[in-house]
């Protein structure tokens, strides 16, 4: 899965975004990552506790959480707080593969990575080169998108981000584990939600496209694990 969900956040929630971030502490990336991680990545990111990084978290969890799109293709069970990276300077994060387990900072709790996300917070002019590269059995996939807008991909793909060369490239990323673990499972039942909303915007509801509702619920109840 590689998916655009745009319009998680508003003009205005963006711009308090980046007021906050701006004026924020930064440190070192590394310190979020294992070793193999450590050797390829270079950029700046807000320490997992700062308070700064708990706020805007929360506010984009909860944007997510009223988000039909991301609720649809993740079928979210939980996610770890939110983090926020920088890049300039020349800065990038070479191929990897994000851990299949993440512990929940400030707990003693772990979550299954199943689903990445990164959401844009820089408008796409204010930089050059920094694409989230996404790869999968269709090759290589360039990810830039507009600031509010977030890419929803599977964490076992292999990934990168490109150099920044002009600009500063502000995100935030965060893993979900969801409610359905077998990605074949989960595509399906995304599928079939985006085809019966179609149709319902088509014929308005109708049995079938009731008993076509209860056949999906159906699925969601014998495939997710709560
Ligand atoms: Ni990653």
């Amino acid at each position: 899965m590689l998916l655009h969900v745009p319009k998680v956040l508003g003009v205005e929630q963006v711009a308090e975004c980046r007021r906050l971030l701006d004026a924020a502490e930064w440190s070192d990336g590394k310190a979020t990552v294992g070793e193999q991680g450590a050797l390829v990545k270079r950029n700046r990111q807000l320490p997992e506790l700062s308070p700064v990084a708990r706020q805007l978290g929360e506010m984009i969890l909860g944007a997510l959480a009223r988000h039909p799109l991301f609720f649809s293709a993740a079928l979210p069970l939980k996610s770890v707080p939110p983090l926020f990276n920088r890049y300039e300077g020349g800065e990038l994060y070479g191929t990897h593969i994000d851990g299949a387990v993440r512990a929940v900072p400030g707990s003693s709790h772990f979550i299954r990575t199943d689903l990445s996300s990164t959401l844009f917070l820089s408008d796409p002019s204010d930089y050059d080169g920094g694409e989230l590269v996404v790869q999968d059995t269709y090759g290589e996939h360039a990810v830039k998108l507009p600031a509010g807008d977030l890419v929803l991909y599977t964490s076992g793909s292999l990934h990168r981000v490109n150099p920044v060369t002009r600009g500063a490239r502000v995100c935030s990323f965060f893993w979900t584990q969801s409610m359905v673990a077998d990605e074949r499972y989960r595509e399906t039942l995304y599928r079939l939600d985006q085809t019966i909303q179609t149709l319902r915007g088509k014929t308005g509801e109708t049995e079938e496209t009731v008993a076509l509702a209860g056949h999906y619920h159906n699925l969601l109840r014998m495939w997710s694990e709560i």
